[in-house]
């Protein structure tokens, strides 16, 4: 098959893909959410309050994400870019970075990422790994502000979504997987790409709460269930007989 015969796919990731690397989801039994509040390390206004904690907390989960490995998860997806190039695009609520470090290149990280961080006030970014020995709160070397982690919090808007709605407009085939369904926008994006016309399949542990608009689900941990979806992608596209 030639490539511009290929369908279209975009993919939707969220904190499952990443459970079997280790990474802690949020909404499971032990999962970050439980021992968190949301409204003290997740929002501007917690930020405000207390920024020593809320520094603590990335600083730690920054920790986590680089010690952790890509498990098989990751690598079927960038198996799925290496096969359909720039027909194929990520997007992702993880902010961990190991899509990347798995070999994916067209990615979008809607919610941010712990390698970065930006000043409050001059905006200035920053590599996390360059900030991180400056405890408890660091400051900007430019402007003498606090620095702030870059992750999009309750009540901020999620990077990307110019891109992310073209996307979601023009693909064949959406696949969400490992996500709750419970965060908005992107637990809302499904709809979109149904009432368009693609292909929408889930892959999760268990059902989602917005798995009716699934035309397929596929039940299981994403570091099984996705190598073997792409196993059929590749004998469905790929295949040089
Ligand atoms: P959740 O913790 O809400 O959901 C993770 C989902 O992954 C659950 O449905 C699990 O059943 C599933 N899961 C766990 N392990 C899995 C595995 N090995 N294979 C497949 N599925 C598995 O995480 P998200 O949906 O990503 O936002 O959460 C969305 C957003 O809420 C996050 O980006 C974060 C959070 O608040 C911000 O911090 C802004």
């Amino acid at each position: 098959m030639t490539a511009d015969r290929k369908p279209k796919i975009v993919a939707l990731t969220g904190a499952g893909v990443s459970a079997e690397s280790g990474i802690m989801t949020f909404r499971d039994s032990g999962g970050l959410w439980e021992n968190h509040a949301v409204s003290d390390v997740a929002t501007p206004e917690g930020f405000a309050r207390n920024p020593k904690l809320v520094w603590n907390f990335y600083r730690e989960r920054y920790r986590k994400a680089i010690e952790a490995s890509p498990n098989p998860g990751h690598y079927a997806l960038s198996r799925i870019e290496e096969m359909f190039g720039e027909r194929f695009w990520l997007i992702t609520q993880n902010v961990d970075g190991l899509h990347q470090r798995a070999g994916s290149h067209n990615v979008l990280e809607m919610h941010g990422s712990l390698h970065t961080c930006f000043c409050t006030d001059c905006l200035r970014h920053y590599p996390t790994k360059e900030i991180l020995d400056q405890n408890p709160i660091p400051y900007c070397s430019a402007c003498g502000a606090m620095l702030r982690p870059d992750i999009v919090w309750f009540g901020e808007i999620p990077y990307h979504l110019d891109k992310i709605e073209v996307l979601l407009q023009n693909c064949d085939i959406f696949l969400v997987i490992g996500t709750s369904g419970a965060v908005y926008p992107a637990a809302g994006f499904v709809m979109t790409t149904k009432y368009m016309g693609a292909r929408t399949l889930g892959f999760n542990l268990e059902k989602p709460l917005n798995s009716n608009f699934f035309d397929e689900f596929v039940q299981g941990k994403t570091g099984d269930t996705l190598p073997q979806y792409v196993k059929r992608l590749e004998q469905a596209y790929c295949n040089t007989d």
